[in-house]
């Protein structure tokens, strides 16, 4: 690949954005094996099971989003600072030390998978904690590089130009990294590990996560539309402080049944329904910048980068905010809690929210690395966002579907036994909607071929402007 860039920060983000492309195929590679599973529980039996599969489903998905999210940063910073990233060789070494650490812990998940359940196993192999399974060896490492990670975004902040967007991302980043403190201590008591593993998980996703993703759409309406930095950046500040303001006390909507106090129902149930607002104000704020800026004849510089932002602002509302809402209140919770609604949420809310506006970056990156005027979209660029989207929402309704089933069978009808565990699962809504997820799957990683061949042959394509 050609390469123009004239900051090594912006080098090192696109090494970052290499390795977060990857982890997201290995994502989706062993979705379709959990799904096949599901469906047919021999495939890969005691080789490779369903546990070991969603296992290293879901951390590749929080680490490939970690990693674009480092690389978005080390790709804006010179931008909005005016310099050069301070430290950008240490930031370079401590990217190899991390991607050596990430593929060790992996091929430990899929080679060794389970240790004997005592202090070797938390340290060695896996801490058994869903999302950021992190062995504590691993978590030490991580600890340290995210440190100077810190350490250069902000000498480079200090020593250069501060914008509003990077003030907030300055504020935001030690809040999510120190959140992962959080998820690293131990306890025996289930209840308390779950509390403050939620900590981790609800305060990233609904809060941190949320604040960085309006940092990044702020930077990228600029970028892309030419938006007034004035407006961007009021709208900037009124969303973090509604994302706050909800998010953080929108936590108890997990606490409703772990054995925590009973005041968080109310807590809980109060903030976490007014959490879908700031993303009600998220999408009217991009749809009405794209509005008005090319409506005022601002071209367009990256219409697939501006199509996956948009996509971003319409799936963050839709996938967190309506999935959301629809399960938030302890009332509907009782009977949806921890059934395949829970799955058709997670997946919208973490494509919708997070994969969207990210791989809007990747294209960003490509747009400099190859030194692109105006990139145009290819029929790649739209097969991919097409096929992804349609697939990711069609899993989302297939699993609505079959975890209405289970509402239905196995809690409101035969009272959320084990026993109606077992038969809700055989229902003829339960089997055909992971027949359809299944489907839906292959549709997303079409999609994501589609959109790697795209990414990858930007640099030789005539289409674009130069
Ligand atoms: C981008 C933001 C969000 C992401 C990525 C996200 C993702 C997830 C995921 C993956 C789970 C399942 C966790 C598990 O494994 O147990 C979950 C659970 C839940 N989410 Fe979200 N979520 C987001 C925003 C929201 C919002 C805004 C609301 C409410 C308005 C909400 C309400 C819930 C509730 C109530 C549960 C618990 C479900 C249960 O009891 O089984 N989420 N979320
Ligand atoms: C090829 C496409 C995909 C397939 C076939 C697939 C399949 C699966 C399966 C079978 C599970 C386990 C569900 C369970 O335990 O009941 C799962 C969990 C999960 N997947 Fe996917 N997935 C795919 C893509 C994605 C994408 C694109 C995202 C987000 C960007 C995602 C996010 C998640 C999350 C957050 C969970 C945990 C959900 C929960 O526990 O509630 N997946 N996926
Ligand atoms: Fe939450």
């Amino acid at each position: 690949m050609a390469n123009n860039l004239k900051w090594e920060s912006q080098k090192l983000a696109t090494w970052y954005f290499t390795v977060a492309a990857v982890l997201f195929g290995a994502q989706l590679l062993m979705g379709l094996i959990a799904a096949t599973q599901f469906l047919y529980p021999a495939f890969l039996f005691e080789l490779f099971d369903f546990s070991v599969a969603r296992m290293v489903h879901i951390n590749a998905l929080v680490v490939w989003m970690l990693y674009a999210m480092i690389g978005s940063v080390y790709w804006l910073l010179p931008e909005e600072t005016g310099i050069e990233t301070v430290g950008v060789g240490i930031g370079k070494l401590l990217f190899w030390i991390l991607t050596a650490a990430v593929t060790v812990v992996v091929l430990v998940y899929i080679l060794v998978q389970v240790g004997p359940a005592d202090q070797s196993t938390i340290w060695l192999i896996h801490e058994g904690r869903e999302y950021i399974e992190a062995p504590r060896w691993a978590d030490i490492g991580i600890v340290v590089v995210v440190l100077g990670f810190l350490g250069n975004v902000f000498l480079t902040a200090i020593k250069g130009e501060r914008t509003g967007i990077m003030t907030v991302i300055l504020a935001d980043l030690i809040a999510l990294a120190g959140l992962y403190l959080a998820g690293m201590g131990y306890t025996d008591n289930i209840s308390m590990d779950q509390f403050w593993w939620w900590w981790v998980i609800h305060l990233w996703v609904e809060a941190t996560w949320e604040v960085f993703v309006g940092s990044l759409a702020a930077y990228g309406l600029i970028r892309l539309i030419g938006a007034s930095r004035q407006t961007v950046e009021m709208w900037l500040w009124i969303e973090v402080a509604m994302l706050f303001g909800s998010g953080i006390l929108g936590l108890g909507h997990h606490y409703f049944w772990i054995g925590t106090p009973e005041y968080w129902w109310e807590i809980g149930a109060l903030f976490s329904s007014l959490e879908p607002l700031p993303l009600v104000a998220m999408f009217v704020h991009v749809t009405y910048d794209w509005g008005r800026e090319t409506g005022q004849g601002h071209e367009v510089s990256n219409s697939p980068a501006l199509a996956w932002f948009f996509t971003n602002a319409f799936g963050n509302f839709l996938g967190a905010g309506i999935w959301g809402f629809f399960h938030t209140l302890p009332q509907v919770n009782i009977y949806t809690h921890g059934t395949q609604f829970t799955s058709a949420h997670g997946h919208l809310a973490f494509y919708g929210a997070y994969a969207t506006i990210l791989i809007g970056m990747f294209y960003i990156a490509v747009q400099g690395t190859n030194n692109i005027k105006q990139l145009k979209a290819t029929f790649d660029s739209k097969m991919a966002i097409f096929l992804i989207t349609l697939g990711v929402f069609g899993m989302t309704i297939a699993l609505t579907v079959a975890g209405y089933g289970q509402v239905l069978v196995e809690r409101a009808q035969m009272g959320a036994t084990w026993e109606a565990f077992f038969i809700s699962q055989d229902t003829l809504w339960f089997v055909q909607g992971l027949g359809w997820r299944l489907a839906m799957g292959v549709v997303t990683l079409v999609g994501f071929v589609y959109l790697i061949k795209d990414l990858l042959s930007t640099g030789k394509n005539p289409i674009h402007v130069r």
